[in-house]
């Protein structure tokens, strides 16, 4: 009984208006405050993207420099929190370290924030986005027992993240533009995409009015799970369980068997239904980048192998499953020297710069409700308590 809506997934329903990023599903649209997905991903770059998301103009004049500024000065972590990733076994998954750790700053910026106050507002999301890459890396380099290293602040924004994850002492590291430039395009691709179950699970527990930092670690622990973030990790492992191109076929017809409990990872989405985007910049960069950091990966003739079988297969072709951005991101990301167990964590510092602006959008909106979703209860009617001995 209930005289609700039954919406399981949120399928049809709206919870929120939003001006921040547009998704037309059909027609494989994707605009950030307006600007299609394709030119930003051209022309501008991961932080001018987080600042058009967040404060809904791309930056004019001096507005970039201060933003990179600001940016730039809050990248470093407090020392004490290195104590939180030494509590940890030596192979937890980074997505564990970090969702602790982005959670853990809601206890140093608490008392101190008060979010009705739109500058501390702001200057929250700055942190957030300065300091994801600084906890990412910090996450990486104990799961392998090196030392963390600090933020070079005279290093632009994936540069140092890159400098972070993989420098040692003895061998500066020779910085790759090739390597950050391509960093820089995925974060921009991963950016913001409206209401997703992690960003909607941001707006859900930010309606409530907790703490940013809690809000985006929620953020984290919702982007985790395979069907969502978790994918571009589960499309590398099963790549390499595919192993060769000659596999494929094997590989599509588990796929269809729905009692295989085995999916195609990196293909399917709930919004698009034609073809995503963002996978058709990424499959192009894929083979631009591989070539021009001379790498040469078998998996990505059978991530090639494998999108053309099932593109031709009825299966696929009926239910409108397409390779989605996640399909061949991993792949970048593998090339340039970054951990399956990372991949995840780096959508979740791309994804950061959405989360906040959503946050914030939700804290400029004047009649903003509590999210508390309705059921349609299915249990037992009202019955009468039976003491232990008589049941
Ligand atoms: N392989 C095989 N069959 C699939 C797949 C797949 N990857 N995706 C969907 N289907 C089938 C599904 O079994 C169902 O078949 P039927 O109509 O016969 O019951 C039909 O297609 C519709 O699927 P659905 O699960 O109802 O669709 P959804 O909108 O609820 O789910 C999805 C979307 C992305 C969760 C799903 O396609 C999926 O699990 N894909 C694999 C995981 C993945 O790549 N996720 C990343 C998404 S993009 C990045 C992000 O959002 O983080």
């Amino acid at each position: 009984t209930g005289y609700f809506t039954y919406d399981p997934g949120f399928m049809s329903t709206a919870a929120t208006k939003s001006a921040v990023t547009f998704i037309d599903g059909d027609q494989g649209v994707l605009l950030y405050r307006g600007y299609p997905i394709e030119q930003l991903a051209k022309h501008s770059n991961f932080l001018e993207v987080a600042y058009l998301l967040i404060n809904g103009e791309l930056p004019g004049a001096g507005e970039f420099e201060k933003f990179e500024h600001d940016v730039t000065h809050h990248t470093m972590m407090r020392e004490s929190l290195k104590n939180f990733f030494q509590g940890f076994h030596y192979d937890a998954h980074p997505m564990a370290m970090c969702m602790a750790a982005v959670g853990s700053l809601a206890a140093f910026y608490h008392d101190s924030l008060d979010i009705n106050d739109p500058a501390q507002r702001k200057l929250a999301a700055i942190r957030l986005i300065a300091k994801m890459p600084t906890i990412a890396a910090a996450a990486y380099r104990y799961s392998i027992g090196w030392p963390i290293r600090y933020p070079r602040n005279n290093l632009e924004y994936c540069s140092r993240f890159l400098h972070m994850m993989f420098e040692v002492p003895s061998e500066p590291l020779q910085m790759n533009p090739v390597a950050a430039k391509a960093l820089d395009l995925l974060f921009i691709l991963h950016a913001d995409h409206e209401q997703n179950a992690s960003t909607s699970t941001v707006r859900l527990v930010g309606s409530t009015g907790a703490n940013p930092y809690a809000c985006v670690a929620a953020g984290i622990a919702a982007l985790w799970g395979p069907a969502h973030g978790g994918a571009n990790e589960a499309v590398l492992k099963m790549l390499a369980e595919i192993g060769d191109a000659k596999n494929v076929g094997k590989a599509v017809e588990r796929a269809k068997d729905k009692n295989s409990g085995f999916r195609l990872m990196g293909f399917g989405h709930r919004v698009y239904k034609n073809f995503d985007p963002r996978a058709t910049i990424i499959r192009e960069m894929c083979h631009k980048v591989l070539g021009e950091l001379g790498v040469k990966d078998p998996l990505l003739d059978v991530a090639m192998e494998l999108e053309q079988a099932a593109l031709k297969d009825p299966y696929f072709v009926e239910r409108k499953l397409y390779p989605n951005v996640d399909f061949y991101s991993g792949i970048i990301y593998k090339a340039l020297g970054i951990p399956t167990e990372m991949f995840t964590v780096m959508f979740a510092i791309a994804r950061t710069a959405g989360w906040v602006a959503h946050w914030l959008e939700q804290h400029e909106t004047p009649d903003a409700k509590i999210g508390r979703p309705r059921q349609i209860y299915t249990g037992a009617p009202t019955r009468d308590y039976v003491p232990a001995d008589k049941r």
